[in-house]
């Protein structure tokens, strides 16, 4: 496996590359969720990429980027395990010429940033879009693979894509939880043992909006006061629901919607999400 830290290098690499590419995008601190999307980049593809990159441009100011956990022997390992051909690791200053104030960026339409994440986390989108096209750009893959835990990040990037035509497959990935189903996130290291107890009232709530959906007699308005009972140590930004197609906001739910949450715990503010379709 090549750590490459520079695009000049990984240009000559990408050209020498024969078969199929696939690509990871990750900001590291790789969990058993990113790996469930490496080994699959790894199987359906000739040459898999790993990028580990904490992306500055998608953090707003007052978020986690200083203290976001950065593991780059343990990434490598998991990479090198895995059978991964390059990771993809370049410092900000490779990426934005020390110049991130002065971009080109992508960025999405209001409709769809005005929503849940993008909501609260301004601009994050443009970030997102905008290192994600970059990469797509730099290792010509023909495919990339997102996990279904960034719910919204995987309508942005799909939609980027058929936008902008690029000529790669966005193949979306099944959220992977731990055995108490909170889902895995790089964040959950943040979390204090007390924390990660409350926090599992996340999964519980949308688990439980599953059941409540299923018995057919349940109203939004009764999963939403559900999950606000379970959920409340913690400090809610949104319970949502969507049409899963179109990401359009919900009045009524169907077995079209995808449900999703965004809360901080109490002690670390640390910042969860997930969610769930309801009818499986
Ligand atoms: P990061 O949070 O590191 O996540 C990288 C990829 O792993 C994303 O596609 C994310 O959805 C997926 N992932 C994270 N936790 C997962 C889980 N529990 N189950 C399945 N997939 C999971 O998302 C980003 O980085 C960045 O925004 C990035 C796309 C790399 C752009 O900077």
């Amino acid at each position: 496996m090549k750590i490459i830290n520079n695009i000049k290098e990984l240009k000559e690499e990408i050209k020498n590359l024969k078969g199929s590419t696939g690509l990871v995008p990750t900001m590291g601190a790789l969990h058993k969720g990113h790996e469930s999307l490496i080994k699959r980049c790894v199987k359906e593809n000739d040459n898999a990429i790993v990028s580990v990159f904490v992306n500055p441009i998608q953090f707003g100011i007052n978020e986690d980027l200083d203290k976001y956990p950065r593991t780059p022997e343990d990434d490598y390992k998991l990479c090198s395990d895995n059978g991964v051909k390059i990771v993809f690791a370049p410092k900000v200053s490779e990426m934005y010429d020390d110049n991130k104030d002065d971009l080109t960026l992508i960025c999405p339409p209001y409709s769809i940033v005005n929503i849940l994440c993008g909501k609260s986390r301004v601009g994050h989108f443009d970030g997102v879009c905008s290192v994600v096209a970059k990469l797509f750009n730099l290792t010509k893959a023909n495919r990339a693979y997102f996990g279904k835990k960034d719910a919204q990040q995987l309508f942005i990037i799909k939609k980027m894509v058929k936008d902008l035509n690029f000529d790669i497959e966005i193949v979306p990935c099944e959220i992977v939880r731990c055995e108490d189903n909170l889902a895995l996130s790089s964040r959950n290291k943040y979390l204090t043992f007390d924390e990660r107890k409350i926090a599992l009232n996340i999964s519980k709530s949308l688990f439980e909006a599953c059941n409540l959906y299923k018995t057919k007699t349940a109203t939004k308005r009764a999963i939403i006061d559900n999950s606000l009972k379970l959920m409340e140590k913690l400090d809610i930004e949104y319970i949502e629901f969507v049409d899963k197609t179109t990401f359009k906001l919900q009045d009524e739910i169907n077995d079209n919607t995808l449900m999703l949450i965004a809360a901080r715990t109490p002690e670390t503010k640390t910042r969860l999400i997930d969610n769930m379709e309801l009818c499986k």
